[in-house]
C-alpha cells in the first residue's frame, strides 16, 4: 500500500518515435520502465504519473499508450502534461467517467491516499517561449486549478496533502513562485514534479527541502525509469 510517483513516459505505440534522439538514457525506455514497475509496484500500491504520457494527438492515437499504463499493476492516477493533447482540460470529468475503475485523472479534483489528499495540476514555468502577458495568464489559470484541488480536499476534511505538478514549481533558478506559496499556504508535505529532462535540466527548480516542504523531481529519465516511493503504508490495519 505504498505511494509512488514517476512522470514523462512519452509513449508512442501507434507511431514509431524513437526516444533515444533525446539521449542514450532513453534507449529501450518502455521495456525498462515496465520491468522496473513490475519489480517495485504491487496491485495494492498507488502511482501518480505526472504527465506527458503519450505523443498521440488525440484519444484515439493515445489508446494503446493508455492501455499500456492501464495494464501495469496498482492504482494509477494521471496528471496532465504539456504534451497530453488527448486531455481536454474542460473534460476531465468525462475522462474519469470513461476510464472509471481503470485510470484516474487529476485536475480540478483530488484523490485520497490513506489519510492524505493527493492534489495537483499541470502547473506552469516560464521557459522563455511565452510573452509576459501569456505567462501571467497561464500562471493565474494553473494556480486557480491548484487552489480548487486543495479547497475540495479541505472541504472533504483532509488535513494532509501531497501536491503534484507536471512542470517544475518554479521557473529556472527562481527561488519561489505562486505554486510554492500555495504549497506553503495549505501545508503540503511534499511537492512532486517532472518535465525536466537531461542532466542540464535536472537542477532547474527546487530539489530537497525548502521552507519545510520536500520537493522531488520524478522525471522518468532522472529516475532511470524506476517509480520513486513517496510514502510508505502508514495506516494501521
Ligand atoms: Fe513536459
Amino acid at each position: 500500500m505504498a505511494l509512488y510517483a514517476i512522470g514523462d513516459f512519452h509513449l508512442s505505440f501507434m507511431f514509431h518515435k524513437p526516444m533515444e534522439v533525446f539521449g542514450e538514457e532513453w534507449k529501450d525506455h518502455v521495456s525498462r520502465l515496465r520491468q522496473n514497475w513490475l519489480a517495485r509496484v504491487g496491485k495494492e500500491d498507488t502511482v501518480v504519473i505526472t504527465g506527458d504520457h503519450s505523443w498521440g494527438r488525440n484519444l484515439r492515437e493515445c489508446e494503446p499508450d493508455l492501455a499500456f499504463i492501464e495494464k501495469l499493476p496498482g492504482r494509477k492516477i494521471l496528471l496532465r502534461g504539456n504534451h497530453d493533447l488527448f486531455w481536454d482540460a474542460k473534460k476531465t470529468f468525462q475522462l474519469n467517467q470513461q476510464f472509471a475503475g481503470r485510470l484516474e485523472f487529476l485536475q480540478d479534483n483530488f484523490f485520497a491516499y490513506e489519510d492524505y489528499a493527493l492534489v495537483g495540476t499541470k502547473g506552469y514555468c516560464d521557459e522563455g517561449r511565452d510573452e509576459p502577458k501569456q505567462v501571467q495568464k497561464l500562471l493565474k489559470r494553473e494556480s486557480a486549478r491548484l487552489r480548487t484541488s486543495f479547497e475540495l480536499a479541505k472541504a472533504a476534511d483532509y488535513k494532509k496533502f501531497i501536491m503534484f505538478l507536471h512542470y517544475p514549481p518554479t521557473s529556472i533558478k527562481e527561488q519561489k513562485s505562486v505554486f510554492t506559496r500555495l504549497a506553503e499556504e495549505y501545508g503540503a508535505e511534499k511537492v512532486i514534479y517532472s518535465h525536466c529532462h537531461g542532466k542540464q535540466r535536472y537542477g532547474d527548480s527546487i530539489r530537497g527541502f525548502f521552507h519545510g516542504i520536500e520537493y522531488k523531481l520524478v522525471s522518468s529519465d532522472y529516475l532511470a525509469f524506476c517509480p520513486e516511493r513517496i510514502l510508505e503504508h502508514t495506516l494501521l490495519g
